[in-house]
């Protein structure tokens, strides 16, 4: 404990005190003030009164969406991968590196033991044996926390051989990651999880068909597994948390031009006018002039009523809200996006390897002024075929910031093309 470094200063705010319960202060729960706090009853109850299928049932009616960016159904995966024969493993992609996304690191921080406790009872549902946390490597403090945590577990035997006094056995390993975006996609965290290249792979098979050394695996975000133990204590009542079809809390990680950034808890029918001014509002009472989300992509103030769910005119994604003001040049923060694209880029397939280079030259042209009607045309087409030609993630969402740009702010552009942008000068 004493070698873990100092852990940031991050605002955490909740409506709910449901994921965020224990995370209100900036310090690690140990495991007595977890168990204190009723910490590892929802395990009790899982092995007790629940077998493996009605824990998958349970995640199933509750209708939990995946946490880490794509809102696929959590039970429908489970499902998936119950339908091939085990060895089946879990996997916690706690890989977090969209711009902006700082939600997972707090659960992993403050209250370590929640997803440990999501990750057995998954675990056991699945009827997997191993769980692996794939964690990023910027996130040192949060490996070395998850180490110990393990470590408490173990002792008073929440994991290892015979959980609990019962016949179930699980142990899980973390796993640091060493700086590469793209090996947040599921299919390049497994490649490094075995030692490989983190390259992703063609889907299908998905990993809950083909995944970790070929097995059946069950990839989850830190988010979604914390979501599991409160399900389980929940149960039916689960689903009077939020709006129809889209229940259970949230954490959105809102940055930028807010009064106070950090990590808020709210369940999904919040809009996004509402979660900015749950962060305090714009600093110093300005307008609102766009919101970056994460690599979804960009809204305009007009935008701003719409709810933060996963339908189709949700916010939906990771909750990523960065705030730019009426001061912000638009063009200065795609140039930042485009940038980490192109650096992210793990270049295996050639539309995006290169066709991320083009977006970010062409931007710093226009933020020099030295753009034409034509560089925009060509943009707008690396936009549509960037996508259409690669195989992940990050080739399909590269692009996303700067064609919604090009759409929604076309006076920007124009104001660049001429060289009179009001702010840049
Ligand atoms: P996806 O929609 O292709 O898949 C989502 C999940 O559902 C995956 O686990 C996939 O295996 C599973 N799935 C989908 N169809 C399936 C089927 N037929 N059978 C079995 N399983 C199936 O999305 P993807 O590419 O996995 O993730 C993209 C999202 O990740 C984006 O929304 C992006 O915002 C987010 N993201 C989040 C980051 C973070 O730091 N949290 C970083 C980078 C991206
Ligand atoms: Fe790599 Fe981009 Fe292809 Fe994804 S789309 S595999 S990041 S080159």
């Amino acid at each position: 404990r004493d070698k873990i470094p100092h852990l940031p200063e991050i605002h955490v705010e909740s409506s709910l005190n449901l994921l965020l319960r224990r995370a209100k202060e900036n310090r690690t729960v140990d495991i007595e003030e977890y168990e204190t706090t009723g910490g590892y009853s929802a395990l009790k109850k899982a092995l007790n009164k629940f077998s493996p299928e009605d824990i998958v049932v349970l995640v199933e009616e509750s209708t939990l969406r995946g946490r880490g960016g794509a809102g696929f159904p959590t039970g429908r995966k489970w499902r998936f991968a119950l339908m091939n024969p085990p060895p089946r493993y879990l996997v916690c992609n706690a890989d977090e590196s969209e711009p902006g996304t700082f939600k997972d690191r707090i659960i992993i921080e403050r209250d370590p033991h929640l997803l440990l406790e999501g990750m057995i009872i998954a675990g056991y549902a699945l009827g997997a044996k191993e769980g692996y946390i794939y964690i990023r490597g910027e996130y040192p403090a949060g490996y070395l926390i998850l180490e110990n945590a393990i470590k408490e577990a173990k002792d008073r035997g929440y994991l290892g051989k015979n959980i609990l006094g019962t016949d179930f056995s699980f142990d899980i390993k973390v796993y640091r990651g060493a700086g590469a975006y793209i090996c947040g996609e599921e299919t390049a965290l497994l490649e490094s999880l075995e030692g490989k290249r983190g390259h992703p792979r063609l889907r299908p098979p998905y990993p809950a068909q083909s995944g970790l050394y070929g097995k059946p695996t069950v990839v989850n975000n830190v988010e979604t597994l914390s979501n599991i133990p409160i399900i389980v204590t929940y149960e039916a009542y689960f689903m009077n948390i939020g709006p129809s079809g889209f229940y259970g809390p949230k954490l959105f990680p809102v940055s930028g031009k807010v009064e106070k950034p950090g990590v808020y808890e709210a369940t999904m029918d919040i809009t996004l006018r509402e979660l900015i001014e749950m962060a305090g509002g714009v600093k110093g009472g300005k307008q609102v002039k766009a919101v970056f989300a994460g690599a979804l992509g960009v809204y305009r103030e007009d935008e701003l009523d719409m709810p933060m769910d996963y339908s189709p005119k949700g916010f939906g994604g990771t909750g990523t809200t960065i705030v730019l003001d009426e001061d912000d040049c638009v063009i200065d923060a795609l140039l930042v996006v485009t940038q980490f694209f192109h650096h992210e880029s793990c270049g295996k397939c050639t539309p995006c390897r290169i066709g991320t280079y083009e977006q970010h030259q062409i931007l710093k042209k226009l933020k020099e002024g030295k753009a034409t009607h034509k560089d925009i045309d060509y943009l707008r087409h690396l936009s549509q075929n960037i996508p259409a030609n690669s195989i992940c993630g990050l080739g399909f969402s590269a692009p996303n910031a700067v064609s919604d740009v090009l759409r929604k702010f076309p006076e920007e552009v124009e104001a660049h093309l001429k060289g009179k942008c009001r702010i840049c000068g």
